[in-house]
Protein backbone atom coordinates (compact mmCIF):
# COMPACT_ATOMS: atom_id res chain seq x y z
CA UNK A 1 0.00 0.00 0.00
CA UNK A 2 1.19 3.41 -0.97
CA UNK A 3 1.24 4.79 3.05
CA UNK A 4 1.77 8.39 2.22
CA UNK A 5 -2.25 8.23 0.06
CA UNK A 6 -4.07 6.38 3.44
CA UNK A 7 -3.55 7.99 6.67
CA UNK A 8 -5.42 6.49 9.59
CA UNK A 9 -6.42 8.40 12.62
CA UNK A 10 -9.27 8.14 15.37
CA UNK A 11 -13.38 8.32 13.76
CA UNK A 12 -14.74 12.34 14.90
CA UNK A 13 -18.48 12.90 14.66
CA UNK A 14 -18.53 13.90 10.73
CA UNK A 15 -17.33 10.27 10.32
CA UNK A 16 -20.26 8.35 11.67
CA UNK A 17 -22.40 8.50 8.54
CA UNK A 18 -19.94 7.66 6.32
CA UNK A 19 -18.94 4.86 8.65
CA UNK A 20 -22.42 3.85 8.67
CA UNK A 21 -22.49 3.25 4.72
CA UNK A 22 -19.81 1.66 4.60
CA UNK A 23 -20.44 -0.83 7.52
CA UNK A 24 -23.44 -1.62 5.75
CA UNK A 25 -22.16 -2.24 2.47
CA UNK A 26 -19.42 -4.37 3.48
CA UNK A 27 -21.11 -6.37 6.13
CA UNK A 28 -24.57 -7.34 3.90
CA UNK A 29 -23.56 -10.36 2.72
CA UNK A 30 -24.42 -11.33 6.65
CA UNK A 31 -27.63 -11.09 6.31
CA UNK A 32 -28.33 -14.55 4.64
CA UNK A 33 -27.62 -15.87 8.10
CA UNK A 34 -27.85 -13.40 10.60
CA UNK A 35 -30.55 -10.71 11.12
CA UNK A 36 -29.32 -7.85 12.63
CA UNK A 37 -30.61 -3.71 13.21
CA UNK A 38 -28.57 -1.47 10.05
CA UNK A 39 -25.88 1.02 11.31
CA UNK A 40 -26.96 4.42 11.53
CA UNK A 41 -25.17 7.60 11.80
CA UNK A 42 -26.48 7.61 15.22
CA UNK A 43 -26.14 4.61 16.32
CA UNK A 44 -21.91 4.84 15.63
CA UNK A 45 -22.23 8.35 17.13
CA UNK A 46 -23.16 6.44 20.28
CA UNK A 47 -20.68 3.47 19.87
CA UNK A 48 -17.91 6.08 20.34
CA UNK A 49 -17.84 6.31 24.06
CA UNK A 50 -15.35 5.17 26.78
CA UNK A 51 -16.23 1.96 26.08
CA UNK A 52 -14.76 1.93 22.18
CA UNK A 53 -14.12 4.15 19.30
CA UNK A 54 -13.78 3.82 15.02
CA UNK A 55 -10.82 4.34 13.66
CA UNK A 56 -10.96 5.51 9.82
CA UNK A 57 -8.71 5.39 6.88
CA UNK A 58 -8.67 8.21 4.72
CA UNK A 59 -7.40 8.25 0.97
CA UNK A 60 -7.83 11.52 -0.87
CA UNK A 61 -10.29 12.61 1.36
CA UNK A 62 -13.09 10.03 1.44
CA UNK A 63 -12.99 7.58 3.91
CA UNK A 64 -12.43 3.84 2.68
CA UNK A 65 -11.86 1.87 5.72
CA UNK A 66 -12.65 1.49 9.25
CA UNK A 67 -12.35 -0.62 12.53
CA UNK A 68 -14.04 -0.38 16.22
CA UNK A 69 -11.76 -0.91 19.05
CA UNK A 70 -13.99 -2.42 21.81
CA UNK A 71 -12.27 -1.12 24.83
CA UNK A 72 -14.51 -2.78 27.61
CA UNK A 73 -14.63 -6.20 25.50
CA UNK A 74 -11.33 -5.92 24.53
CA UNK A 75 -11.90 -7.40 21.29
CA UNK A 76 -11.37 -5.78 17.65
CA UNK A 77 -14.61 -5.44 15.68
CA UNK A 78 -16.41 -3.99 12.36
CA UNK A 79 -12.69 -4.20 10.46
CA UNK A 80 -14.56 -3.11 6.70
CA UNK A 81 -12.96 -1.81 3.31
CA UNK A 82 -14.50 -0.23 0.57
CA UNK A 83 -14.45 -2.76 -2.33
CA UNK A 84 -12.80 -0.68 -4.72
CA UNK A 85 -10.14 -0.66 -2.12
CA UNK A 86 -10.02 -4.19 -1.01
CA UNK A 87 -6.22 -5.89 -1.43
CA UNK A 88 -4.26 -2.55 -1.01
CA UNK A 89 -3.39 -3.32 2.41
CA UNK A 90 -5.87 -1.00 3.93
CA UNK A 91 -7.25 -3.83 6.11
CA UNK A 92 -3.56 -4.52 7.93
CA UNK A 93 -2.99 -0.99 8.38
CA UNK A 94 -6.27 -0.48 9.98
CA UNK A 95 -5.39 -3.82 12.57
CA UNK A 96 -2.05 -2.41 13.07
CA UNK A 97 -3.76 0.75 14.31
CA UNK A 98 -6.05 -1.25 16.41
CA UNK A 99 -3.81 -3.43 17.94
CA UNK A 100 -1.58 -0.53 18.91
CA UNK A 101 -4.77 1.41 20.75
CA UNK A 102 -4.94 -2.39 22.58
CA UNK A 103 -1.68 -2.78 23.18
CA UNK A 104 -1.49 0.55 24.75
CA UNK A 105 -4.47 -0.31 27.16
CA UNK A 106 -2.62 -3.38 28.35
CA UNK A 107 -5.07 -6.22 26.58
CA UNK A 108 -3.79 -9.57 27.03
CA UNK A 109 -4.11 -10.85 24.04
CA UNK A 110 -5.63 -8.86 20.60
CA UNK A 111 -8.70 -10.54 19.72
CA UNK A 112 -11.48 -10.60 16.84
CA UNK A 113 -14.73 -12.86 15.72
CA UNK A 114 -15.32 -14.55 12.92
CA UNK A 115 -18.70 -15.70 11.18
CA UNK A 116 -17.75 -19.19 10.07
CA UNK A 117 -19.14 -19.01 6.51
CA UNK A 118 -17.55 -15.86 5.76
CA UNK A 119 -14.44 -18.62 5.09
CA UNK A 120 -11.70 -15.82 3.11
CA UNK A 121 -11.48 -14.21 6.31
CA UNK A 122 -9.76 -17.49 7.93
CA UNK A 123 -6.83 -16.62 5.43
CA UNK A 124 -7.01 -12.93 5.78
CA UNK A 125 -6.94 -12.72 9.58
CA UNK A 126 -4.11 -15.94 9.13
CA UNK A 127 -1.80 -13.62 7.52
CA UNK A 128 -2.01 -10.71 10.15
CA UNK A 129 -1.14 -13.49 12.74
CA UNK A 130 -4.30 -14.67 14.14
CA UNK A 131 -5.37 -18.22 15.01
CA UNK A 132 -8.75 -20.01 15.84
CA UNK A 133 -9.02 -20.72 19.67
CA UNK A 134 -12.97 -20.98 20.32
CA UNK A 135 -16.23 -21.39 18.86
CA UNK A 136 -19.24 -19.16 20.37
CA UNK A 137 -23.08 -18.85 19.20
CA UNK A 138 -24.07 -15.45 17.82
CA UNK A 139 -25.85 -14.03 20.87
CA UNK A 140 -26.16 -10.39 19.65
CA UNK A 141 -27.96 -11.55 16.38
CA UNK A 142 -31.25 -13.44 15.23
CA UNK A 143 -30.19 -16.64 13.52
CA UNK A 144 -31.43 -16.62 10.14
CA UNK A 145 -29.20 -19.73 8.77
CA UNK A 146 -27.34 -22.25 11.33
CA UNK A 147 -23.90 -20.42 11.97
CA UNK A 148 -21.60 -19.36 14.73
CA UNK A 149 -18.13 -16.80 15.18
CA UNK A 150 -14.98 -18.08 15.33
CA UNK A 151 -12.88 -16.27 17.91
CA UNK A 152 -9.42 -15.71 16.68
CA UNK A 153 -6.22 -14.74 18.75
CA UNK A 154 -3.55 -12.87 18.56
CA UNK A 155 -0.48 -12.73 21.45
CA UNK A 156 0.43 -9.01 21.92
CA UNK A 157 3.86 -8.78 21.16
C1 LIG B 1 -11.54 -8.21 5.51
C2 LIG B 1 -11.24 -6.91 4.78
C3 LIG B 1 -11.39 -5.76 5.75
C4 LIG B 1 -9.78 -6.96 4.26
O1 LIG B 1 -9.45 -5.67 3.78
P1 LIG B 1 -8.24 -5.44 2.74
O2 LIG B 1 -7.89 -4.00 2.78
O3 LIG B 1 -8.56 -6.05 1.43
O4 LIG B 1 -7.06 -6.29 3.45
P2 LIG B 1 -5.50 -6.19 3.14
O5 LIG B 1 -5.31 -5.76 1.72
O6 LIG B 1 -4.85 -5.40 4.18
O7 LIG B 1 -5.09 -7.72 3.26
C5 LIG B 1 -4.63 -8.27 4.48
C6 LIG B 1 -4.11 -9.66 4.18
O8 LIG B 1 -5.21 -10.53 3.88
C7 LIG B 1 -5.08 -11.05 2.56
N1 LIG B 1 -6.41 -11.01 1.94
C8 LIG B 1 -7.20 -9.93 1.82
N2 LIG B 1 -8.37 -10.27 1.23
C9 LIG B 1 -8.28 -11.60 0.99
C10 LIG B 1 -9.18 -12.54 0.41
N3 LIG B 1 -10.39 -12.16 -0.06
N4 LIG B 1 -8.79 -13.84 0.33
C11 LIG B 1 -7.59 -14.23 0.80
N5 LIG B 1 -6.69 -13.36 1.38
C12 LIG B 1 -7.04 -12.07 1.46
C13 LIG B 1 -4.13 -10.13 1.84
O9 LIG B 1 -3.43 -10.78 0.79
C14 LIG B 1 -3.21 -9.67 2.96
O10 LIG B 1 -2.20 -10.61 3.20
P3 LIG B 1 -0.65 -10.26 2.88
O11 LIG B 1 -0.41 -8.87 3.45
O12 LIG B 1 0.10 -11.33 3.58
O13 LIG B 1 -0.55 -10.29 1.39
C15 LIG B 1 -12.21 -6.72 3.56
O14 LIG B 1 -12.18 -7.86 2.75
C16 LIG B 1 -13.65 -6.45 3.97
O15 LIG B 1 -14.04 -5.28 4.18
N6 LIG B 1 -14.49 -7.50 4.08
C17 LIG B 1 -15.93 -7.34 4.42
C18 LIG B 1 -16.14 -6.97 5.87
C19 LIG B 1 -15.76 -8.10 6.83
O16 LIG B 1 -16.29 -9.19 6.77
N7 LIG B 1 -14.83 -7.78 7.75
C20 LIG B 1 -14.37 -8.72 8.74
C21 LIG B 1 -15.02 -8.52 10.05
S1 LIG B 1 -14.59 -9.83 11.19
Amino acid sequence: MDKKAVSIRRAIHTDAAGIARLTNECFADESEYIEADPETESSVASATNEHGFYLVAIESGELVGCVYVDLERRTIFKLAVDPSRRLNGIGRHLMAAAEEHGRGAGWPTFTIGVLNFKTYLFEVYGRLGYTATQRRGCVRALVRRPCHIVVMTKPVA
